[in-house]
């Protein structure tokens, strides 16, 4: 009773405690893409304390609007809109954009409705079985995997993966593939890189591979909170793409400036990729992907701000469903945790850098061979060193 009272009494007060400041009508960021509706990722101007500005508004909502997520590495937060506390929200002067909440999805290209059972495993192994060991292998490295979670009992993870965190109304469980894949092609030990680093879940996506922007940025805040609050070296990996989202972007930005290094796929039209996020972050490991003779994939992006290319063709990696499943799949999906691999195996190798100047050092190792790229476009592999 007493709620309803004092949401009625608000209802009434609004329009003399909101009144429109001139200039304030903040307009709603569209995407060109799917969204997911009533939801919303808020920016808040710099220096606008995020309590404050939430503990006026969200008191101040009457149509049954609920905070999702409070970011950090990003200075705004997520929310349920609805009903006509969309225009009081837009009245706010602590706000510089709201946008639509987007939906990303994963950047394989494969046909989901194949089993491995069904489909010969043919072609070559990029990743033969690995000889390395210690500080050649990753050790002591931490990669946060943002996917569709990790088969954690997968034979070729030893033991090394871990669950972090859900976003998303999902259960804690690799129910598309994907995430174990990805995860395996960076740490497995026979199909991964770096065979002794640790992989971390991070499920942001469902089992159709596709996921909201909000969670995304809620993962990629507990990454780089988590990376902060540990001792260890952390790369985080995203094989993943959407319409490009100033608020991704941003988030990513932030949690490299703070030492924590990405790699993210260019993802698979066979088209520049510089109006996707994350993959048109510039200082972000942006991954292309080749096949077996270091020739451009057919499908894989291209443009300026891919770093380096990748195998990502035919690559044979874990999958779910028992603790020896495998599955061979095409895609800038796959080449990217190749190179955070790389990354780890380095990281281990010659110790800790900042992202800028590790990213330097896996362009200036990597060798200039391959084919069929674009002008304009990177003919760099990443290579090991
Ligand atoms: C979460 O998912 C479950 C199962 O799909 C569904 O029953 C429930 O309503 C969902 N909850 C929310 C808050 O969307
Ligand atoms: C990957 O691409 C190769 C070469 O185009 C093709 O033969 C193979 O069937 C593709 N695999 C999948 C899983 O789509």
């Amino acid at each position: 009773m007493l709620a309803l009272v004092s949401a009625v009494t608000l209802a009434v007060l609004i329009p003399t405690l909101a009144a429109p400041t001139p200039g304030v009508n903040i307009p709603i960021t569209k995407s060109a893409g799917p969204v997911q509706p009533n939801s919303y990722i808020i920016k808040l101007k710099n220096g606008v304390s995020k309590n404050s500005h939430l503990q006026s508004i969200l008191s101040n909502f009457v149509a049954g609007s609920s905070l999702r997520y409070k970011y950090d590495v990003f200075n705004g937060y997520a929310v349920m809109l609805k009903g006509r506390d969309v225009d009081f929200l837009r009245q706010s002067k602590d706000i510089t954009y709201i946008a639509e909440d987007r939906i990303a999805s994963i950047d394989d290209f494969s046909d989901h409705g194949l089993e491995v059972s069904e489909r010969p495993n043919q072609g070559f192994d990029v990743s033969p079985r690995s000889v390395a060991t210690g500080t050649d292998a990753g050790a002591g490295v931490d990669i946060y995997s943002l996917d569709s979670g990790i088969y954690l009992d997968h034979e070729q993870f030893e033991g090394r993966a871990r669950w972090g965190a859900t976003f998303g109304n999902y259960s804690d469980i690799d129910d598309n593939g994907h995430g174990t894949h990805t995860a395996a092609t960076a740490v497995g030990k026979t199909y991964g890189q770096a065979p002794e680093a640790n992989v971390i879940a991070i499920k942001v996506l469902n089992r159709k591979g596709r996921g909201q922007t909000s969670d995304i940025i809620g993962g990629i805040n507990w990454a780089y909170n988590a990376f902060k609050q540990g001792s260890r070296p952390a790369i985080a990996t995203m094989s993943l793409s959407g319409i490009a989202d100033d608020a991704t972007d941003e988030a990513v930005n932030n949690a490299i400036a703070g030492g924590l290094h990405f790699t993210v796929s260019a993802s698979n039209s066979d088209m520049d990729m510089s109006n996707l996020s994350p993959a048109h972050v510039p200082a972000a490991n942006t991954v292309g992907a080749v096949d077996d003779n270091n020739e451009k994939a057919d499908f894989s992006n291209y443009g300026p701000l891919v770093d380096v290319q990748a195998p990502g063709v035919n690559i044979l990696s874990a999958w779910i469903g028992s603790p020896d499943a495998s599955k061979r799949l095409n895609g800038t999906s796959q080449s990217t945790p190749y190179v955070a691999g790389i990354l780890a195996v380095a990281i281990s190798k010659y110790g800790n850098k900042s992202p800028t100047d590790l990213s330097a050092d896996l362009k200036s190792h990597a060798s200039p061979i391959v084919t069929g790229e674009p002008e304009g476009t990177t003919n760099l592999l990443a290579t090991k060193w």
